[in-house]
């Protein structure tokens, strides 16, 4: 399968480009974002007339960022502070990494004029134009975005908590102050979804956007798919190779992937929800004998979140779902990104690629960057922020996360005779269809698992059948519930 989208950004006609995403082929994924072509560097302008920007928070992301700027800028960019905490050890790291990779001697130093600061104050009430806030977290990045924006300065940031919870407000006080704040990096990280749908997309009427947005997530699952080991083997090895904090909490539970999809809805669906309105479940419960059912069914499980615009209200949720083994979302392995967009004249649409590591990440800001400096330059600032916020008006529906989807169910019992009738007799008394009864051999009677698929029903007839369920004497763990994608 493959899909085509040309994605055109305003106030640039020569800044088009052609995406092609197959979806079975990592390698074509690589071969893209390699292609010399897109790499043309237009003619340098003068250091000195180029756009001021002050890079704040020199981690992974900040780093790569830096390191573009310096290596590949077009020239409309001058990088003139970096500032971060304990700012002298950066720099040497910054300095000893350099001459490890041999940089020096492709001319990508930084250049000497370049302010390495620890106050942030100073660089807020210095004249650069642009603020790139890579901090993370809500405080004090939230103070230090709203104080640049309050003295003119634009922002580019990566901050997903950040324009979850306050990103509405923060766009009207940028165009208030006629200036620009840019996240396109805060969902996806270099999967460029955000400029499409604020300008690929804009014409069309959009009802649904879902999304592979947590690569840890992503990684954990596709690895115990792939290698059948249990989930806490998955997550110290995804821990190990660096795609899991210590405390991945954030991640398993979904807080991360709901302040994205949060972002996704204000972005493109125009509705404002706050990330803890949405129902975010774990995936910690997933168990390896669930891919081999979900296998028998053609499936396999990703963490999805989902929004839906339905009869004025906003359905959405995140969490592990059974998707086709052969649709977009079952071949999305490791730690990719994948979001697919429903609209109401174009269609679906998909987009794939890193959602995460310094270098993509960096590549997204610097877009955002590039986009500021030319509606700078043209003096389109105001209109430009505006536009996530004003075209069409903002709504703040209800939210609900009642699904009506086809439900899997695996029990871990102690067997006996007559467990199958019991939750039978249950899910009759709740109008619950069974639709199939998976059960494979081999397994211990001390603790068996088995599956009950259900036809589609609503979340909230489901719920109190489950409690009911959840007090039987031979249940040994609470039932595994997932919602089945068709
Ligand atoms: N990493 C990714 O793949 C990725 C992907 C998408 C979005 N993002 C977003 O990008 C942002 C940056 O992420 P990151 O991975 O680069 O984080 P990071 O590696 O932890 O970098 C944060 C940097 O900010 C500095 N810092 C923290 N608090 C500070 C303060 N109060 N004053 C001055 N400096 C401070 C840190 O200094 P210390 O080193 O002293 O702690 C560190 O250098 C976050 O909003 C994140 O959610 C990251």
């Amino acid at each position: 399968m493959s899909i085509s989208r040309r994605l055109q950004f305003p106030g640039n006609a020569d800044r088009t480009y052609d995406r092609e995403f197959d979806f079975l082929s990592e390698r074509s994924l690589r071969n893209q974002t390699s292609n010399p072509s897109t790499n043309v560097a237009p003619a340098k302008p003068d250091r000195n007339s180029a756009c001021r920007v002050a890079l704040i928070g020199c981690g992974t992301v900040g780093r790569a960022v830096a390191r573009i700027l310096c290596e590949n800028g077009d020239g409309s960019l001058r990088l003139t502070h970096i500032c971060n905490r304990n700012v002298e050890k950066k720099k040497q790291a910054w300095v000893q990494n350099n001459v490890q990779n041999n940089v020096q001697n492709n001319n990508i130093n930084i250049p000497s004029d370049i302010i390495w600061t620890d106050d942030v104050a100073s660089v807020l009430s210095s004249d650069v134009d642009i603020v790139i806030e890579l901090i993370g977290g809500l405080d004090p990045a939230g103070k230090i975005v709203r104080s640049a924006l309050e003295s003119g300065k634009s922002v580019v940031t990566a901050n997903k908590q950040l324009i979850a919870r306050h990103g509405p407000e923060l766009l009207q006080l940028a165009a208030r102050k006629g200036c620009q704040i840019e996240f396109g990096a805060s969902v996806a990280g270099g999967v460029p979804v955000l400029p499409a749908l604020r300008t690929g997309l804009c014409g069309d009427r959009l009802h649904g956007i879902a999304g592979i947005l947590n690569g840890t997530c992503n990684y954990i699952l596709s690895r115990i798919e792939t290698a059948r080991i249990p989930f806490s083997e998955a997550l110290e090895e995804a821990q190990a190779r660096g795609y899991a904090e210590a405390d991945a909490s954030e991640d398993l539970d979904g807080g991360d992937a709901r302040a994205k999809l949060a972002i996704l809805a204000l972005a493109g669906l125009h509705t404002q929800v706050a990330p803890e309105s949405i129902r975010a479940r774990t995936i910690r419960a997933v168990d390896a004998v669930d891919f081999d059912y979900a296998a028998e069914l053609g499936c396999t499980i990703r963490q999805i979140s989902r929004a839906d615009l339905k009869d004025s209200a906003l359905f959405a949720d995140v969490g592990p779902c059974l998707v086709p083994t052969d649709s977009p979302f079952g071949r999305v392995q490791r730690n990719l990104n994948l979001v697919l967009t429903s609209g109401q004249y174009g269609g679906d649409m998909a987009f794939l690629g890193a959602g995460a590591g310094g270098d993509p990440t960096a590549v997204a800001v610097v877009s955002d960057l590039m986009f500021v400096a030319q509606s700078l330059a043209g003096g389109a600032g105001k209109k430009d922020a505006a536009s996530y916020v004003s075209t069409p008006a903002i709504s703040t529906p209800p939210i609900s996360s009642d699904f009506e989807t086809p439900w899997y169910l695996r029990f871990f019992v102690r067997d006996q005779p007559g467990i199958v009738a019991r939750l039978a007799q249950i899910m009759a008394a709740h109008h619950l269809n069974i639709d199939s009864l998976l059960q494979k051999p081999g397994f211990d009677k001390s603790s068996l698992p088995f599956v009950i698929t259900l036809e589609p029903c609503r979340d909230s007839l489901l719920h109190p059948a489950l409690e009911e369920m959840s007090g039987l004497e031979f249940s040994l763990r609470p039932c595994l519930c997932l919602p089945i994608l068709r």
